[in-house]
């Protein structure tokens, strides 16, 4: 059964995520595959073949981040219905956002399964904040990711209901309702209001080594391809001159990263202990009798 997860990730949480249901889709026999959004292009996707298509985002600006959007826009009506989850990760203020992917991909015959919204202690925000300082995994949070891994696969071998997930309802849906109005706007003329002072720059690249989706390209200045970038903010973030900044907001301080992640498990190890959990159990299973 082909399993494509389809993710992106700027600052790594999101394919955290991503490794966790793929880790628990493969205690429960499943085999899926982890697809980053920016080696789709050579991974073309194939929906004869696909069963269950896993899609998952940050969330800028109470949506999917503008590159997968758009990308789930552009895909195919497919014939057969393919089924689909969804996932996300959030500083807390996610919208609608599950609503609005599942409403177009359902436009073009994929069958919903179950989404889940992940809030973490950002490690990705645009300006400073005492509050960002750090990332907390908690492993209630890692056990319920890898879980809903788990509980997909059963959805998927038994073809039977959908996973619901909790969603901010109708606060959410008024002010995006208002915010993609603006958002338009903004994600259209935005990019071009990233200044650059020439003087400051020390021509070290980590713009464009850190841009998440190479909107970026230093030559003698950075030159920002406009229609790749998402307004991550990254390279004004990275630039450890301030040589790149916002021109609405000149003296603002960008956000440099958390000093700490804490509480992270690596994938691999949880689904050890899960399947050591499954070997136990199944040896206390008791034997049916054959009569
Ligand atoms: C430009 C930008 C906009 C964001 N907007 C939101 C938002 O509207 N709501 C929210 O809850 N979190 C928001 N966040 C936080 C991210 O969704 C969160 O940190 C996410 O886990 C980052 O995922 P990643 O590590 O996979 O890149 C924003 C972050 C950035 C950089």
């Amino acid at each position: 059964m082909k399993i494509p997860i389809i993710y992106f990730s700027s600052s790594g949480n999101t394919k955290y995520v991503a490794q966790l249901i793929k880790n628990g889709l493969i205690c429960a026999n499943l085999e899926p595959e982890l697809v980053p959004f920016n080696s789709l292009k050579r991974n073309n996707l194939n929906f004869e073949e696909i069963e269950v298509l896993g899609i998952g985002a940050p969330i800028y600006v109470m949506t999917f981040t503008l590159n997968m959007l758009e990308w789930i826009k552009k895909l195919p009506m497919v014939k057969k219905k393919v089924k689909f989850f969804l996932f996300d990760t959030n500083a807390g203020l996610p919208g609608p956002s599950i609503k609005q992917i599942k409403k177009i991909l359902e436009k073009k015959n994929f069958k919903f399964i179950g989404a889940i919204e992940v809030i973490v202690p950002t490690r990705d925000s645009v300006f400073e904040s005492k509050y960002f300082k750090y990332v907390k995994w908690s492993r209630k949070k890692i056990d319920k990711i890898f879980q809903f891994g788990i509980k997909l696969a059963i959805t998927i071998k038994t073809e039977e209901g959908v996973l619901d997930w909790s969603n901010s309802t109708l606060f959410g849906s008024v002010i995006r309702a208002y915010f993609q109005k603006l958002e338009k706007l903004f994600y259209k003329y935005a990019s071009y209001l990233i200044g650059y002072n020439r003087s400051e720059c020390i021509a070290c690249k980590a713009c464009e080594k850190g841009c998440p989706t190479n909107a970026i390209f230093f030559k003698t200045i950075p030159v920002i391809n406009h229609k790749k970038c998402i307004l991550c903010f990254r390279c004004l973030r990275n630039c450890p001159n301030n040589a790149l900044y916002f021109k609405l907001l000149p003296k603002v301080k960008y956000f440099k990263g958390p000093k700490t992640i804490r509480g992270y498990i690596p994938p691999d190890e949880i689904l050890k202990e899960y399947s050591q959990l499954n070997a136990f159990s199944n040896k206390m299973t008791p034997k049916r009798s054959s009569s």
